[in-house]
């Protein structure tokens, strides 16, 4: 137990390829792309950390329950097992699934959001803010001061900024159907939220009368988080965290495709019987029946199995050390990122690395396709490309322009990863050299999976 290399804690039972290709053909490939990641073929892609939602390993267990997965249209054995696994850790008494989180948000934004209504958040993610505004309601973010510095070593910089919480409460209360909190905070850093400060959003909640709800999709590496950094936590077994974190709410919306480590899935659970109903029936409009939503029955069986592996100690300390590997090995050679490591992803600060490069001109998008030229490595700006267009049509610079490398889970070796920090230290070497760049075509909203750029 005193040595220490962190393995992995599984051994490989099934490979992929990678195909290998020239930085010329990357340079061809990015070009033809519109220099959007997102454009690219996959198997032009050597390391894909664009997302770490959905492209994880299953394991052996996971496939076995694809094999006894059920098709039964209603009431499948898959579907008891996955109620039965959502329940254990999240004991709200309606589980309404779907096809990813994204649904379970658009079916709750439609059923309590609408003009004049506000939705804060600690940080919203892009389809959570998009869900939000779609039905022309208001998406507030509220996460603490630290939670916007990306050099601040607060050990819970997801935290809801619990007075401006108050504050908005106090003066619209009325307008606000709902008070969501993100665990962990994927536009701010991966960073997690205490459960003092949850406990303390709760407490607000309640003078108010607003129900909590959790985004939820990382939320055994939050809990970890809270075992590892809340010093009256420490020790604790992680399901029991996850139940203490469910228990301040009365609702969530989950991808399983992050922490329910399954490559598709997703689940809105609650405990208000009424909101359920209108849940359900705009469920039956556009996912499919109750018992299994917009999933197959083996779909469901991934997912059963998945959380039961997520909440593993052994799996989460691998996850969460294994992520800090990388990001603390780019802080040694001086590559600036997000401090601390979060644990889904190392996200390197863009204003910081490229401080000549305005935020309109997406400081973040120049050293991603930098990333990918250079080694095959496909990463994700999150910045002022992906928050910067205002739905009134407007520009400006979003919060933090930062460049994330998102880990898939229990996929890439550590030789993989030592790869990936050679890469980002070439690249952040030359980066004065890098220049920012123009927009050419994009869409009215989430402009970040389509745009096409030109390097200015
Ligand atoms: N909420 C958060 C915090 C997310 O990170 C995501 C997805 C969603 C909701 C939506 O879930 O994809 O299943 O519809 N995040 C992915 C990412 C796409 O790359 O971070 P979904």
């Amino acid at each position: 137990m005193e040595f220490r290399t962190i393995i992995e804690p599984f051994r490989i039972h099934s490979v992929e390829p990678l195909r290998l290709t020239t930085v010329a053909e990357r340079e061809t490939a990015i070009r033809a792309a519109g220099y959007n990641l997102f454009a690219l073929r996959s198997v032009d892609v050597l390391i894909d950390l664009l997302t770490d939602s959905g492209t994880g390993a299953m394991s052996r267990d996971q496939w076995a329950g694809v094999q006894r997965g059920d098709e039964s249209y209603a009431g499948s054995p898959s579907w008891f097992r996955f109620l039965e696994s959502v329940q254990d850790l999240f004991p709200f008494r309606h589980v309404i699934p779907t096809h990813q989180g994204r649904a379970a948000e658009k079916i709750l934004f439609t059923a309590i959001g609408g003009p004049g209504r506000v939705i804060p958040n600690n940080t919203h993610f892009d389809t959570t803010r998009a869900n939000v505004e779609f039905t022309g309601a208001e998406a507030v973010d509220l996460v603490i001061a630290e939670g916007l510095d990306p050099a601040s070593e607060h050990p819970f910089k997801g935290n809801m900024d619990v007075q401006r919480l108050d504050a908005l409460l106090t003066a619209r209360a009325r307008d606000v159907p709902v008070v969501f909190v993100t665990v962990t905070n994927n536009s701010g850093g991966g960073q997690p939220v205490s459960l003092a400060n949850l406990r303390a959003v709760r407490e607000v909640c309640d003078r108010h009368g607003v129900p909590l709800f959790l985004d939820a999709c990382r939320f055994a590496e939050n809990a970890w988080f809270i075992r590892e950094r809340e010093p009256e936590q420490a020790g604790r077994d992680v399901r029991d965290i996850v139940r203490d974190m469910a228990a301040l709410a009365d609702g969530m919306t989950m991808s399983a495709k992050k922490d329910g480590l399954a490559n598709i899935g997703g689940w809105l659970a609650l405990d208000d019987d009424a909101l359920a109903e209108a849940c359900r029936n705009l469920l039956i409009l556009t996912e499919g029946f109750p018992t299994y939503g917009g999933l197959a029955g083996r779909d469901l069986e991934a997912i059963a199995q998945g959380l039961r592996e997520v909440v593993d100690h052994d799996y989460l300390h691998y996850r969460i050390r294994s992520t800090a590997y990388l990001g603390e090995a780019l802080l040694a050679d001086g590559v600036p990122v997000v401090r601390p490591i979060g644990g889904h992803a190392v996200y390197l600060d863009a204003r910081a690395l490229l401080p000549h490069v305005p935020a309109l001109q997406y400081p973040g998008q120049s050293p991603a396709v930098a990333l990918y030229e250079a080694g095959g490595i496909r990463s994700c700006e999150i910045g002022t490309v992906m928050f910067g267009l205002r739905p009134d049509g407007t520009e400006q610079p979003a919060a933090l322009d930062l460049v994330r490398l998102a880990i898939p889970r229990r996929t890439y070796t550590q030789s993989h990863i030592d790869y990936v920090i050679e890469v980002c230290r070439e690249v952040a070497g030359r980066a004065a050299t890098l220049r920012g760049m123009r927009i050419v075509e994009a869409p009215r909203a989430l402009r970040h999976f389509t745009a096409r750029f030109e390097p200015l």
